[in-house]
């Protein structure tokens, strides 16, 4: 079987390496693909926006399955183009990608089918912001209210202000400089509590739950600095499985009727930001893919075949897919460019790949090629995982297995460039030798 990824991150390497763990007979081409996919798998120079050339590529060269990694081409129709050339492909089509392009239309499906998210207001004055904003602030207990772009942003839309300056910085940013685009933006409630990450495989009406997961989005230690796009995961998030059955219910259930009373065809995987509080569950986004990193973990907790998965839900046959899944634990940390997610070099060699015990999984993202050589090309650049039978132990491994690229450092045009090391929830220790 010959499969094209479209993407070139973390995320589209690990679905690769399981589907090939899974079946070494199917033959993987990735568009455009990284450093390592180049020499594991096979990359073709197409860009992921590319439609018109990947899909004359599928078809020229007998592609029988295609799967879409980022949400921007599912978001601009890239499923829509390749079925009507009669190609089989994974994801939503424009229309029910809608969830991730715009953070108002999933404000107003919630509303109308009754899933609990965070109050709101969908505005591109910036007065009405700046009212409704202070008046969210002054409101909340914990002194905080939540700005974000109603477009695509890279992960990168939203900001938490905390005081009536920080508002005012950010609408400046959002509306005035328009930092992210033309769209209007939601002001929101901030919600405490915890959060949690849930995949769905929707296709016609039929779902399935995938293993959950957390992921770690501030850049530093002890979960401080800048949002990223994510600086480690783990699962399955303890924290959460308690709240499984209520998530199906309150959010994939009405989700589901929601889809059917719109007639939105969803074949793909629905991927929901929650937070958990005393007062429930609430989504704070969705998103029409796999989040990155958390794909990493979750399909290391995959026993049933992935590719027949994504192929089932594709062709709205999910009903005849069982899903099969082990308990280990599993811990993935990201390691990126200093700099990151602000400005940082490329170019920097990586060092020490060949020392790391067989214990440790590597997942590439922001590498590319240099002969032999395989050097930086992106923020996050590799995912260190290790599955085991406790939390304990697969923490250990891989902080124990980080520390030889600690060691690395190197000099690119007279920049010392060092790896950050991110910190994925040590203070969660004493929960992690629960069983579930
Ligand atoms: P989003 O892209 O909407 O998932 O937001 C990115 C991150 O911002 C989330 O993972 C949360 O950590 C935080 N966040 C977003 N919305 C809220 C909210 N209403 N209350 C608290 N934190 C939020
Ligand atoms: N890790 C968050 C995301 O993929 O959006």
């Amino acid at each position: 079987m010959k499969i094209l990824i479209i993407g070139s991150g973390g995320r589209e390497y690990a679905i690769a390496s399981k589907i090939k763990e899974q079946d070494s007979s199917v033959d993987i081409t990735f568009a455009p693909g990284n450093g390592k996919t180049k020499s594991e798998f096979k990359n073709i120079d197409l860009a992921v926006m590319d439609f018109d050339n990947l899909a004359n590529y599928a078809k020229e060269n007998d592609i029988d399955f295609t799967i879409v990694g980022p949400e921007d081409p599912l978001c601009f129709g890239i499923v829509d183009k390749f079925e009507a050339e009669g190609l089989k492909i994974f994801g939503p089509k424009k229309e029910a990608a809608m969830f991730e392009k715009s953070k108002a239309f999933s404000k107003k499906f919630m509303e109308k089918y009754n899933i609990d998210t965070a109050k709101y207001l969908e505005t591109d004055s910036v007065e009405e912001a700046k009212k409704y904003a202070y008046s969210l602030l002054h409101e909340s207990k914990v002194n905080k209210v939540v700005l974000k772009y109603d477009g695509l942003a890279q992960g990168k839309g939203v900001i938490i202000a905390s005081s009536e300056e920080g508002i005012n910085e950010a609408l400046n940013e959002l509306l005035l400089d328009k930092k992210f685009g033309d769209d209007k933006i939601i002001v929101e409630e901030y919600i405490d509590g915890f959060e949690t990450s849930v995949h769905v495989l929707i296709s016609n009406g039929e779902y399935i739950m995938f293993p959950s997961a957390k992921d770690h989005k501030k850049v530093y230690e002890g979960e401080t600095g800048e949002n990223t796009g994510g600086m480690g995961s783990y699962s399955p998030n303890l924290m959460s499985l308690p709240y499984l059955k209520d998530i199906e219910e309150e959010l994939v259930k009405p989700f589901i009727k929601g889809l059917k009373e719109e007639g939105i065809d969803y074949r793909g995987v629905l991927f929901a930001g929650l937070m958990i509080n005393s007062d429930g569950i609430k989504v704070l986004e969705f998103n029409t893919r796999f989040g990155d990193p958390e794909t990493e973990v979750i399909l290391e907790r995959l026993d049933s075949s992935l590719l027949d998965a994504l192929i089932k839900t594709s062709e709205a046959r999910l009903n005849e897919y069982k899903l099969e899944v082990n308990d280990k634990k599993i811990v993935n940390v990201v390691l990126a460019s200093g700099g990151y997610p602000a400005k940082y070099d490329k170019g920097c060699e990586i060092k020490g790949l060949d020392t790391l015990s067989k214990d440790v999984k590597v997942n590439y993202a922001g590498v590319k090629a240099d002969g032999d050589k395989l050097l930086t090309n992106g923020g996050r650049v590799l995912n260190i995982l290790c599955k085991a039978d406790t939390f304990e132990e697969a923490y250990k491994k891989v902080y124990d297995e980080i520390q030889k690229f600690h060691l690395i450092k190197c000099i690119i045009g007279g920049i010392l460039v060092q790896w950050l090391r991110v910190y994925v929830c040590k203070k969660m220790n004493l929960m992690l030798n629960q069983t579930v």
